[in-house]
């Protein structure tokens, strides 16, 4: 397929990479855009700088095609694209919960005064609601096309290890519009899948915003609600992978994001409840606020209590303790370390006094530029070495299969594991002589409580979390 809309993809990251490879597999002309020469130069030779299944494939494809480019310019950008797709990063603001515009503010500084001619500029990234009126504002003010340069709000739900699949096949398409010509276009966009049955919602500008960070804020709540469930059975003595999958049985619930243990990480979930909480208190929003703040606290809490599993495994602080910590990815088929729950007990171990060594299948290079001062190993086995308490972290297939006897021998007697993300067979490990400890499904008997000399660190988590709260 060939079309006449020429479509530019401004931040070429994560969601700017995908979204541009994508396009492009569908046929259209594709300029990727970032100030970033390095990235640029890098993606120009075929390089993906991310880990993402398929992508690098696009691609190549997509510069083998001729339709897929990528330059540094702005000024080639406003003369080639009909539609630009703005994808630069929100991350979380510094010493605040409020997400920082300053990339989109950018983005749309250089891009306005170049539009001369009539487009339509769509916003992707997650931002708070009111962005796209703000945007919508300068683009008056400073394209000399005026009027007829047009935005559109359309949220981006990709996951990451999934996010050709996302985006070639979404679930939904949400197209926040003020006009139909703006409408129009983003049917001729997303022709391709809207063809295939996929629903179009078209909204307004806020209800779109809103959609993605209502969205990631409903999951995290999902994923919270269990993991405070998790708490409720260490207390009862309950099972919450059995009760999870009871709760999930019911179509209401559904049993995704019902998988319980160290919680949710990386560079969406927690940067976009904090945003939420920021927007819902300026908006005086409240209840959202209470809500979202338990859910992140709760979140936090997650990696508090691996922590006190490890100290209890070795009987209090673990000083001069050998831990080894499996994963460093904030989820599986990732190679993301952002805001990972694994990284995070990797390093409050190592700050509380343990000797960590840490084993990720693609995370490692990633984790060592972000943790220097922790260890790293090549392989399960190196990282078990020595190791006192074994940490499953990252519910990498990998370490699901791993056969228990063959850490038996080069762990520290006795041996224990604490399978934080329930991936491990239980009693397989326990077969090889392990120690087997996972939140929310403990036996009465190792419910053993905290050594007095750990509640510290544990009650300063909690409270970092709730400070962030607004
Ligand atoms: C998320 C949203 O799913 C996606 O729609 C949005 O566009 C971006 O944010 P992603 O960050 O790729 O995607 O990860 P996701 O698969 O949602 O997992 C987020 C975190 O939750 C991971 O740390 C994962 O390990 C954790 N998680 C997920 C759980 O702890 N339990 C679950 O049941 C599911």
């Amino acid at each position: 397929m060939s079309s006449r809309l020429r479509l530019t993809v401004l931040g070429t990251g994560y969601l700017g990479i995908t979204h541009a490879a994508c396009m492009a597999h569908l046929g259209f002309e594709v300029l990727g855009v970032d100030t970033d020469r390095i990235k640029i130069a890098q993606l120009s030779r075929g390089e993906l700088p991310v880990f993402e299944p398929q992508l690098e494939g696009l691609l190549r494809e997509g510069l083998a095609s001729g339709r897929l480019s990528f330059t540094t310019s702005y000024e080639d950008a406003a003369a080639f694209g009909d539609v630009h797709f703005i994808c630069v990063g929100t991350p979380q603001q510094r010493g605040s919960n409020g997400a920082d515009l300053r990339q989109i503010d950018a983005c749309v500084s250089a891009l306005a005064p170049l539009l001369t001619r009539s487009c339509l500029v769509v916003g992707k990234s997650t931002v708070p609601p009111g962005t796209g009126v703000a945007i919508a504002t300068e683009l008056a003010r400073r394209a000399p096309a005026g009027a007829s340069v047009e935005l559109c709000w359309n949220p981006e739900f990709l996951r990451e290890g999934h996010a050709v699949e996302d985006t070639l096949v979404p679930d939904r398409i949400v197209a926040g519009v003020t006009s139909p010509h703006a409408e129009a276009i983003i049917r001729e966009v997303y022709a391709g899948q809207l063809a295939t049955g996929v629903s179009l919602f078209v909204t307004d500008l806020a209800t779109a915003e809103l959609a993605k960070i209502a969205a990631n804020a409903f999951l995290a709540t999902k994923i919270s609600f269990i993991n405070a469930m998790a708490e409720v059975c260490d207390g009862a003595g309950a099972n919450v992978k059995v009760l999870a999958s009871i709760l999930g049985a019911d179509p209401r619930i559904g049993p995704k994001f019902l998988n319980s243990g160290l919680g949710f990480g990386g560079g969406c979930l927690p940067k976009d409840i904090r945003s939420f909480m920021a927007s819902a208190s300026e908006l005086r929003a409240e209840g959202a606020v209470r809500l979202l703040r338990e859910v992140d606290a709760i979140n936090l809490q997650r990696r508090a209590r691996i922590t006190e599993l490890a100290c209890e495994l070795i009987g209090g602080l673990p000083v001069g303790a050998q831990m080894c910590v499996l994963g460093a990815a904030f989820k599986a088929g990732s190679d993301d370390v952002r805001d990972s729950p694994a990284l995070d007990v990797a390093q409050i171990l190592h700050g509380l006094g343990a000797c960590v060594t840490v084993y990720d299948p693609v995370a490692n290079d990633n984790a060592r530029r972000a943790c220097p001062q922790l260890q790293y190993a090549g392989s399960a086995r190196e990282a078990a070495t020595g190791a006192q308490v074994v940490l499953v972290l990252t519910e990498w297939p990998e370490f699901r299969n791993i056969n228990p006897a063959e850490l038996s021998d080069v762990a520290a007697a006795p041996r224990a594991v604490i399978d934080a993300r329930h991936v491990l067979d239980e009693s397989r490990w326990q077969d090889a002589g392990w120690h087997y400890r996972a939140p929310g499904v403990s036996k009465t008997e190792d419910r053993t409580r905290l050594p007095a000399s750990c509640s510290s660190w544990s009650g300063g988590l909690r409270s970092v979390a709730v400070d962030t709260g607004d």
